[in-house]
């Protein structure tokens, strides 16, 4: 799959480059994303410029992940991810640099990337999960426009080394 870059208001939304590696190793560190988007073993910087070689190849045809900026490529205010695309499926994954949260910068780019996600990858259902101990979360898939399905029990194990529940969100390329 090729690069693309999108906009939402007030944002871009870029492939990762390497230059973000110092702003990707704070976020990673920073405790309520070390928690809900954990990285297994921690992170270092050569681990931060792993995780955006990783995210930057996009060669498999199974995601896109994209780093959310302001309108000029930066700074890094977020991620936002489709990841697991196959056979019409996907799961999106996100996170907002403390600094930037309360400004509908998660909600915007989640909203822009599944628009986006319906129209050129022909998906036609995209999950969102999140711990049901995340309401942040919960806000951003309804504000978004995922509907919530159920509540999964402790199914998946988070930053701190437990297992919680989650709620699963999905959204159809047929919903209104
Ligand atoms: C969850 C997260 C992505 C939200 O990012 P954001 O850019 O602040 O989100 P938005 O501004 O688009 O929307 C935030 C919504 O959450 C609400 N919110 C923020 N903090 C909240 C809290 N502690 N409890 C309940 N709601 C909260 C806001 O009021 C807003 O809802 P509203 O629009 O109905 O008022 C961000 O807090 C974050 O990165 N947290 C740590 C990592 C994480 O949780 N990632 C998601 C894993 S599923």
């Amino acid at each position: 799959m090729d690069h693309v870059e999108l906009t939402a208001p007030g944002l871009l939304l870029r492939p990762w480059r390497e230059e973000d590696a110092p702003a990707v190793l704070a976020a990673l560190r920073e405790p309520a994303i070390a928690q809900w988007n954990p990285s297994p073993g921690g992170v270092d910087l050569p681990g931060a410029r792993e995780w955006i070689r990783r995210r930057a190849d996009w060669s498999a045809d199974d995601h896109v992940s994209l780093a959310v900026t302001g309108p000029d490529g930066n700074p890094l205010l977020g991620s936002v991810s489709l990841h697991r695309i196959h056979d019409g499926d996907a799961s999106i994954g996100y996170w907002t640099v403390a600094e930037a949260r309360g400004h509908g910068v998660a909600s915007r780019a989640v909203t822009a990337l599944t628009s986006w996600a319906f129209a050129h990858l022909r998906l036609h259902r995209i999950e969102l999960c999140h711990a049901v101990a995340n309401p942040a979360s919960c806000r951003v898939a309804a504000r978004a426009g995922y509907p919530a399905e159920g509540t999964l029990r402790e199914s998946y194990r988070y930053g701190d080394g437990r297992r919680y529940d989650e709620h699963l969100h999905a959204r159809l390329a047929t919903d209104a």
